[in-house]
């Protein structure tokens, strides 16, 4: 992509966010209330549905599942941004503020900001603790923000967009979910539209010259960090407060189950991105489906 259409479809994107902004204030119903068969997320995307154990939860605790996991992806999209803001902040202090590559990342961190408060609303709405991450999340999410060179950081906040995007396409639609959820996931669509679009244009210049090397390493940063965002959702605390008699065997059972179906719920745009830029190699595709894809998600098998 030359560089003058670069400039031009960024300053779309600048000026759309100008224009139209979406205040979580204003654009979520923060006044409904849910009722006793509300969803808070779509079941497909709760880890046990779809397992024979799932069967053995009571309506009411398949809902509260839903309930807690649903706090978790939202707390770990708020502090994923956090990070991602931390880092555009440190790739701002390289760049003229006339630029407009500076312009869109000021832009981006404004809406990046509204989103973490949008969450943090959402969950004191739904009245649940999050999980909090460990210390190796922790220590991992410091030294790649700190650390990282742009382009491995632009790919990594890229593949939790792409992520987070799917998982908003899916719970915006369900009209079985509770109207908070889905209109603040439907705001975060809208908004994350315009970051994967300045992302993806950003990247080019790397995958347009990179050689093998480099291809196979920004393939696998994306896979690293959509395991590391995984590896958030699933938590033994949450059946234990389910109440039921073996926790620990539907937490592992949960944990396996959702290793399985999550690729076809939550990763296609993320092959689609990684095949864009011939990202599956000898190398990496074997990597890609041992770790991610598997047969019951076919479809999205890296060619
Ligand atoms: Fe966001
Ligand atoms: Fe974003």
């Amino acid at each position: 992509m030359k560089q003058f259409y670069f400039e031009e479809s960024v300053e779309r994107l600048i000026r759309i966010s100008k224009e139209k902004p979406l205040l979580p204030e204003t654009y979520v119903p923060w006044a409904d209330e849910p009722k006793d068969d509300t969803l808070f997320m779509p079941e497909k995307l709760v880890s046990l549905e779809g397992h024979p154990l799932w069967q053995k939860l009571s309506r009411e605790q398949q809902i509260e599942l839903g309930r807690l996991e649903v706090i978790q992806v939202m707390y770990s999209y708020a502090w994923s941004e956090t990070l991602a803001c931390y880092f555009f902040q440190r790739h701002l202090l390289g760049l003229d503020p006339d630029s407009v590559e500076y312009r869109f990342l000021l832009r981006e961190i404004i809406e990046e900001s509204r989103h973490q408060e949008m969450f943090g609303m959402a969950i004191r709405k739904l009245d649940r603790k999050p999980v909090k991450p460990t210390g190796l999340h922790r220590l991992f999410a410091y030294l790649t923000v700190r650390w990282f060179p742009d382009s491995w950081m632009f790919i990594s906040v890229l593949a939790i967009e792409h992520m987070a995007d799917t998982y908003a396409h899916h719970m915006r639609r369900d009209p079985g979910v509770f109207s908070v959820i889905r209109k603040c996931s439907q705001l975060h669509h809208i908004e994350e539209g315009r970051h994967i679009q300045y992302a993806e244009w950003w990247l080019k210049r790397f995958t347009d010259s990179a050689g093998f090397f480099k291809i196979t390493l920004l393939s696998l940063i994306t896979l690293a960090n959509i395991l590391f965002m995984r590896s958030f959702y699933v938590q033994r605390a949450f059946f234990k407060e389910l109440g039921t008699g073996d926790s620990d065997t539907l937490y592992r059972a949960a944990r396996t189950h959702y290793r399985k179906k999550f690729a076809g719920l939550a990763a296609e745009e993320s092959v689609r991105f990684v095949n864009s830029f011939g990202g599956f190699n000898f190398i990496t595709r074997p990597l890609w489906s041992f770790f991610l894809l598997n047969p019951s998600a076919s479809n999205q098998n890296p060619k």
